[in-house]
């Protein structure tokens, strides 16, 4: 375990774990604030994530950050958002299992310095590795599990969302909720609390 910031970042950025550090541009370390209680896990970088070194550049993470922004939670300032898996899978197919398994370290360790009270995971892969691995994702999204004294939670994956715009108001809905916890458990004070 390295507890370091800057020398974890620093030794991920050379990773040649898996096969994928061969196909990669930009290994995707993570954004936002180190100091974070709420911790977004994706599942791994697409084509736009991969030339920027960025999770959740393209459209779904303009919907992203739109459904953060609507509970007063951003990259910039509140939360920290990394992936299961660190590099692109070409042609965006699911991250493999080796994959997942080689990566878990980086995260586990992003995970152990950040000390977030709570994770979401974005779609089924980042939810079954993180939470469970039989997890229903349409049924048991916006629900909260405790696991090592952590609340985590699955939420639609914003492609999904902008595949079927319909799930909007359930995905917003699953915002609401997590601000609900924030409320509950976080050191986080919204403007409207009376
Ligand atoms: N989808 C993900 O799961 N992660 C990203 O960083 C981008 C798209």
């Amino acid at each position: 375990m390295i507890d370091n910031w800057i020398d974890l970042e620093n030794e991920c950025m050379k990773c040649t774990k898996c096969e994928l550090c061969k196909t990669r541009t930009n290994v995707v370390f993570g954004v936002g604030n180190k100091n974070a209680e709420v911790f977004f896990i994706g599942e791994g970088p697409g084509e736009n994530e991969d030339l920027q070194g960025e999770p959740f550049v393209g459209r779904g993470g303009k919907l992203l950050d739109k459904m953060l922004f609507s509970v007063d939670l951003s990259r910039e300032k509140n939360i920290y958002i990394a992936n299961i898996v660190k590099c692109r899978p070409p042609k965006n197919r699911d991250p493999k299992p080796e994959e997942q398994l080689a990566c878990t370290d980086w995260l586990r360790n992003q995970f152990a310095i950040i000390k977030p009270k709570i994770v979401v995971c974005l779609g089924r892969i980042a939810a079954a590795k993180i939470i469970k691995p039989d997890i229903k994702i349409t049924k048991e999204h916006g629900i909260f599990f405790e696991k090592g004294g952590v609340q985590m939670m699955a939420m639609l994956h914003p492609a999904a969302v902008l595949r079927d715009p319909r799930k909007k108001p359930e995905a917003f809905r699953d915002f609401q909720i997590l601000r609900e916890k924030i409320k509950e458990i976080c050191n986080y004070t919204y403007s409207d609390d009376e």
